[in-house]
């Protein structure tokens, strides 16, 4: 049975302040929520105020991204090494809005994803196809190459700690939702391909989370099937109300 995992992306939302607000609201009602794995992914600014926050409780802190190298003339990066000493333990790669606007391939992706599992990090590798690729009939084409190029070389006994978000594109802030059946059903892909990649046990294990405008009235709807193993939550992770509900959902 795999453990449902939310995490909130608060992407670049919230000073310190508002940040240390939301997650101290989150708290009342989460810290000691053994059922699902919660996860806070705070600006960068806010990571260090958030782990102190969260620091007794089980809630987990995330980052947005990572860099691919250990330190060194990498201006505007952050390394796993600052990373860990603020206590995060999650790291969002390849998201489609670093692949959209700052142009982060496969390539540079899956640097990431080894780099993290290198330093026990846990990747929370983001995929998902555009509304042109879907409407042209491409999504598991998309999909299929950035699992396997963002996962290539990964060993099949990684597949426990890393998680997989599956975000289409069209669904992301624009409060269109992918039926809890379009959901399913590219979870289900992306599980059998990790299957092809990497065996039954490395794929029964991993977690699928879904991403895309997942709110408190489509949340229990989409966690309730078969391979949809919790949600990446962005818009809605900023309301500390509406995150405690998707997790309660998830239970
Ligand atoms: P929304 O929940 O705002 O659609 O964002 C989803 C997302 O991109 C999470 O990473």
């Amino acid at each position: 049975m795999r453990k449902k995992i939310i995490a909130g992306n608060w992407k670049m939302n919230k000073t310190i302040e508002e940040a240390v607000e939301l997650a101290n609201s989150i708290k009342l009602d989460l810290a000691d929520c053994k059922e699902v794995d919660v996860v806070l992914c705070p600006p960068f600014t806010a990571l260090k105020s958030v782990s102190d926050v969260v620091s007794e409780t089980l809630i987990a802190v995330g980052s947005q991204n990572m860099s691919s190298e250990d330190e060194g003339a990498y201006t505007g990066e952050i390394s796993h090494t600052m990373l860990k000493e603020l206590f995060v333990r999650y790291v969002i790669l390849g998201h489609s809005e670093r692949r959209q606007y700052y142009k982060e391939n496969d390539f540079w992706v899956n640097k990431k994803v080894i780099k993290a599992l290198e330093k026990n990090l846990r990747p929370i590798l983001c995929v998902g196809e555009t509304l042109e690729e879907r409407e042209a009939g491409d999504t598991e084409k998309v999909v299929e190459v950035q699992v396997r190029e963002g996962l290539k070389d990964v060993s099949a006994d990684a597949y426990t700690e890393l998680v997989v978000a599956y975000e289409p594109v069209w669904a992301i802030g624009t409060g269109k939702t992918a039926s809890a059946e379009q959901a399913q059903e590219v979870h289900a892909f992306i599980r059998g391909i990790i299957k092809d990649m990497v065996g039954e046990e490395a794929a029964n294990a991993v977690r699928i989370q879904y991403g895309g405008s997942m709110k408190p009235a489509n949340a229990a709807e989409l966690l309730s099937q078969p391979d949809i193993d919790g949600g990446l939550i962005g818009g809605a992770a900023l309301d500390a109300t509406s995150f405690v509900s998707i997790v309660k959902a998830a239970l």
